[in-house]
């Protein structure tokens, strides 16, 4: 049975189960449990930030009005009936088009997206900036709020297209969105805001990716539509990237040694993708199938996770971080090393998949058709 290394740990698959195609993409291991690791005075680094957030991050934000809605880009309901029913056909033929492998992954992105009460739940999680009323107006509590708004139209706009296709089997998708709600996420971020926007600054940029590749594949295969709404989306989360960035940009400003300690405790734990715990209450591997296929059609890849963290080390400008003390060092010098030795794992990983026989599974959102992995 082949092993995955990762930041120096080596873990072993589950058992009776072929090794997933990617070295980083894999479901998380089972991590021991840390809670409030955020020291009280760090704490108070936020509160001491809040004119800082007001200033830097809420201009980020779009006022509603000046927001795209789901609707800019679906058949209007409002027309008459054959107007409508024209417009719906139109999509149908355009998605028609579309091979079954592209819309399991849209599947995938469109149900990530559909569990945002958990993301919002995880970031009112984080000491220092949670929402403490539910209408709390500080601005950290601004932007979650805000931010759960604009994002919420990205599972609605996907799940609405995708329902209109008529390619997948709605009810399993369904049932997918609620196993997943119901099962939450455990991104490892210890109620630490530091851990907390270090991962929502990866995430951002994983989606921002991954929605860009599904544009790009459905310009391809001639669905303009599906490709604006893609991009529409990705370009929404450049913009949060772009956000939580600048936070962490600012905790290396204020605090280098400790924000530098905290890249690396989330590169240590690997960054998975919000949807690990998802289940169709069918597939137990539903996640890692998911993975493997979005590896396979370059959707989100082992690749762009190093490209990500490349990209990160640069925006941060982590190699030029002066002061640190000796463990800020290696925690600087582990996470600068890192892009490069994923990218050397993912290439054997590659090498071990072309020894395999080709591997074919069925997935319940696409009425049990089969899928190459
Ligand atoms: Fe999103
Ligand atoms: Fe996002």
């Amino acid at each position: 049975m082949q092993a995955h290394f990762l930041a120096g740990h080596r873990v072993s698959p589950p058992p009776h189960r072929r090794s997933p195609v990617s070295a980083v993409l894999a479901p998380p291991q089972l991590r021991r449990k840390v809670t409030h690791s955020l020291p009280p005075e760090k704490a108070e680094v936020f509160r001491s930030l809040d004119g800082w957030a007001s200033s830097n991050l809420l201009p980020l934000l779009k006022p509603v009005e000046k927001c795209w809605q789901p609707m800019d880009f679906l058949p209007d309901p409002a027309k008459p009936t054959d107007e409508f029913q024209h417009e719906v056909r139109e999509l149908r033929a355009r998605s028609g088009e579309l091979p079954d492998e592209y819309f399991v992954v849209l599947v995938g992105d469109m149900i990530t997206e559909e569990a945002l009460p958990t993301y919002q739940t995880m970031i009112n999680t984080l000491d220092g900036v949670r929402d403490e009323t539910g209408a709390s107006s500080t601005p950290w509590a601004v932007w979650t709020r805000a931010w759960t708004a604009e994002e919420n139209r990205h599972g609605d706009l996907l799940s609405k297209y995708l329902y209109l296709s008529g390619k997948v089997d709605m009810m399993m998708v369904e049932k997918t969105v609620q196993y997943l709600i119901g099962a939450g996420m455990d991104p490892g971020t210890e109620n630490n805001p530091y851990l907390g926007y270090i991962y929502t600054s990866f995430q951002e940029r994983a989606t921002f990716i991954s929605h860009g590749n599904t544009a790009r594949l459905a310009k391809n295969y001639g669905d303009s539509v599906l490709a604006r709404i893609c991009g529409t989306i990705a370009a929404d989360e450049k913009r949060h990237e772009t956000a939580y960035t600048r936070i962490v940009e600012k905790l290396i400003e204020l605090d280098p040694d400790g924000a530098l300690i905290s890249i690396e405790n989330m590169m240590r734990k690997r960054i998975t993708m919000p949807a690990h715990l998802m289940s169709d209450g069918c597939d137990p591997h539903l996640f890692e199938n998911f993975s493997a296929l979005a590896q396979r059609l370059g959707v989100y890849t082992a690749g762009d996770y190093a490209d990500i963290l490349e990209f990160l080390v640069g925006r941060w400008k982590l190699e030029s971080v002066e002061g640190l003390s000796s463990a800020g060092r290696r925690a600087q010098e582990f996470v600068c090393g890192l892009p490069a030795r994923i990218r050397k794992m993912q290439e054997r990983a590659d090498e071990r998949a072309k020894t395999m026989a080709p591997h074919v599974v069925k997935f319940s959102w696409i009425f049990n058709k089969d899928v190459a992995l």
